[in-house]
């Protein structure tokens, strides 16, 4: 290809690479590098049957495409990648005669993943719901918030009045439940700005909360971290940090021990991520924290609304865990999601590291926690 035709592929925003009439990979630009997760010059040059572990499609709309000298659409494109789990693309195929823009015969590619583009929609849809849950959440909170003085004030007048001690077993019902229902109101209104934010290792974060349960369900279950030391810093508020991975590690203990799982399990997990959209925004790392358990899963009628506030699956449940891991989470501009089925549940937290957090070191040598741990 002339140098010409090679900036411009490498400037698409679209995942392109350049296949030659013998299959051999000959080009990729950046956005397919990133899409792909390869790099440019470990593939090119060999056989896209080298490259992609299920290439029969590939392979045959390419040929479609060079027989028929036509542009040709693949809708339904499952591809693995050098032992990777196979991802979902749609591909678009041109033919290309060698000329002055490019120095082979071949065909150019253009991949998009489709799993993305529909996880992207949803996420869309999922982000302006919770903004809406959150403003309804707080309104409502003032105004309940607000009366429950007065209900109490009143209460407490009318037991000094009451003649008959055996009464004040009634005044007194109203005052604990206006005071239960108060500090209830006081924890949906929480402050909404970070109080601190800091740089910080997320390993940091796990550490303590793993200390907390482990103090709190001592013999009842084991905690097995899997942290990849490399992670970088990320910028956020350490306490709202430990409370939001806390509410949602809690609920698995709890899970786990009232279900009496045997040999209850939670895994504490820690990925780079690359390329995510959170709350709109591309970010091209974030960092993944996982906390799965092998306990018998979220309750299915409650699945779709566990995030909501108020919802439990628990007698003694106050339904608020998850709504305040989330809202600290979205302050984090990040995402807090989860899959469950009986035997494992995952909740995943997402949260996106600005590229000058790169440069400010990675969470391990930074303070040199635990770090080391590897899967314990
Ligand atoms: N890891 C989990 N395994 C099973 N159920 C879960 C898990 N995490 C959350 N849940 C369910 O989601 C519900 C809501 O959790 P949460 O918002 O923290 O409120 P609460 O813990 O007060 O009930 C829990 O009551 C429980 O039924
Ligand atoms: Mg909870």
């Amino acid at each position: 290809m002339t140098p010409a035709a090679l900036t411009g592929l490498d400037l698409l925003a679209t995942a392109v690479i350049l296949v030659d009439t013998g299959g051999v990979l000959r080009h990729m630009n950046p956005a397919a590098e990133n899409l792909l997760e390869l790099s440019h010059p470990h593939v090119v040059g060999q056989s896209i049957a080298e490259v992609f572990a299920d290439h029969d499609v590939l392979a045959a709309a390419l040929d479609y495409a060079r027989r028929n000298n036509c542009s040709f659409s693949e809708h339904d494109l499952m591809l693995a990648v050098s032992g990777r789990p196979r991802m979902h693309f749609a591909c678009t195929v041109t033919p290309i005669e060698r000329s002055s823009t490019f120095d082979v015969d071949g065909c150019l590619v253009e991949f998009r993943q489709i799993e993305q583009q529909l996880r992207i929609a949803r996420e869309e849809r999922v982000f302006d719901q919770s903004v809406a849950n959150r403003e309804l959440m707080r309104n409502l909170a003032h105004e309940i918030k607000n009366p429950l003085g007065g209900i109490r004030g009143a209460a407490q007048l009318l037991e000094r009045e009451l003649e008959n001690p055996s009464l004040h077993e009634y005044t007194q019902v109203i005052m604990k439940e206006a005071d239960r229902l108060q500090a209830l109101m006081a924890r949906l209104l929480a402050p909404h700005r970070m109080a601190q934010p800091a740089h910080l290792n997320i390993h940091e974060v796990l550490e303590r909360v793993r200390s907390v349960l482990l103090a709190e369900y001592q013999k009842e279950i084991s905690i097995r971290r899997d942290y990849d030391v490399s992670l970088p810093l990320v910028f956020g508020d350490q306490e709202q940090l430990i409370q939001a991975v806390l509410n949602v590690a809690r609920n698995a203990a709890q899970a786990l021990t009232e279900n009496r799982t045997p040999a209850g399990q939670i895994t504490l997990k820690t990925r780079a991520a690359r390329q995510v959209t959170l709350a709109r925004k591309r970010y091209r790392h974030a960092i993944e924290v996982s906390i799965i358990d092998n306990g018998p899963g979220v309750p299915a009628d409650i699945s779709e609304r566990v995030f909501y506030p108020l919802v439990t699956g628990r007698a003694e449940g106050s339904g608020l865990g998850l709504t305040i891991a989330q809202d600290f989470v979205s302050q984090h501009n990040g995402a807090l999601s989860f899959e469950s089925a009986p035997g494992h549940t995952r909740f995943t937290l997402l949260l996106p590291v600005a590229e000058s957090e790169l440069r400010t070191g990675i969470a391990n040598g930074a303070t040199g926690t635990n770090g080391a741990s590897k899967a314990h």
